[in-house]
């Protein structure tokens, strides 16, 4: 873990990895008397505030959840839309990212969207392929269980082939399967909106994870709040199953 400075001045750990549940895009639109997707509209923002202000942290890992399984089940126009948005920020989005050093990749199942969506998928991972300031991850037509289903699949798969033993599989082989187990552990999910739930986001990730949780709506959710997320990440104790005392290095 690294040092930075806060708004507050006090030296803190940084995560390394971060993800968010970026939340509550429909009601703050509603709030303004706006249809939902004006919310989806304004939360490009903040994620453009968060992935800057990740990198600047030196956080090396950012995962936004950005359309999760389920919400395909959402009024077709609003799905619609959330595709076109997609697509309109990859395009926009991407020299800057590669100027930044950003590597850019989705989790998720892909097959379901557009070839063209698809394409631009692959366009942005491959001419970002070689960065390494930070990742960011979108999660797209991700759900957790679809994560862990896929992983035992590909295992299943090798079982069959007599490419190894079923007393082989363990947690470790399953992990190399799953999402993001090429990035550092996730230490830290935010969730924006005022709900307190996972929503079927990293479950196998989040074993240990610290969350915060904040009524902000994801479109209120910038620069500032992310550094309070962090500050705040920074101020618990870890204790991976072991005391208190331990983890101080008392006993
Ligand atoms: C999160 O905001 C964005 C997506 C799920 C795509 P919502 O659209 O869920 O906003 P609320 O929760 O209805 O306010
Ligand atoms: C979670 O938000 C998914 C994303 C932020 C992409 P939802 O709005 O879909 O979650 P629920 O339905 O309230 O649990
Ligand atoms: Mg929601």
């Amino acid at each position: 873990m690294t040092t930075i400075d806060t708004q507050n001045s006090e030296p803190v750990s940084t995560p390394q990895h971060v993800a968010i549940i970026m939340d509550g895009n429909g009601r703050w639109a509603q709030l303004r008397g706006k249809g939902r997707v004006a919310g989806h509209r304004e939360g490009v923002k903040s994620v453009r505030a968060c992935v800057t202000r990740a990198r600047e942290l030196g956080v090396k890992a950012l995962t936004l959840f950005a359309f999760s399984s389920e919400n395909w089940l959402r009024p077709e126009e609003e799905v619609k839309v959330l595709m076109e948005l997609f697509m309109f920020v990859l395009s926009r989005e991407v020299k800057r990212l590669h100027k930044n050093n950003i590597k850019f990749e989705v989790i998720g199942d892909k097959s379901r969207f557009s070839s063209k969506l698809q394409n631009m998928i692959n366009d942005a991972e491959q001419l970002t392929r070689n960065n390494d300031a930070m990742v960011l991850s979108i999660a797209a037509n991700y759900g957790g269980r679809w994560d862990i289903a896929q992983a035992t699949k590909k295992i299943a798969q090798l079982a069959l082939e007599g490419k190894i033993n079923v007393d082989d599989i363990d947690e470790q082989m399953l992990n190399n399967y799953i999402n993001l187990s090429h990035l550092p552990e996730l230490d830290l999910l935010i969730r924006t909106g005022g709900d307190y739930r996972i929503s079927n986001f990293l479950l196998w990730q989040s074993a240990y994870t610290e969350f915060y949780f904040t009524d902000q709506l994801w479109p209120e959710f910038q620069s500032d709040a992310f550094n309070q997320a962090v500050a705040t990440f920074s101020n618990r104790e870890r204790r991976f199953g072991k005391t208190g005392e331990q983890v101080k290095g008392i006993k």
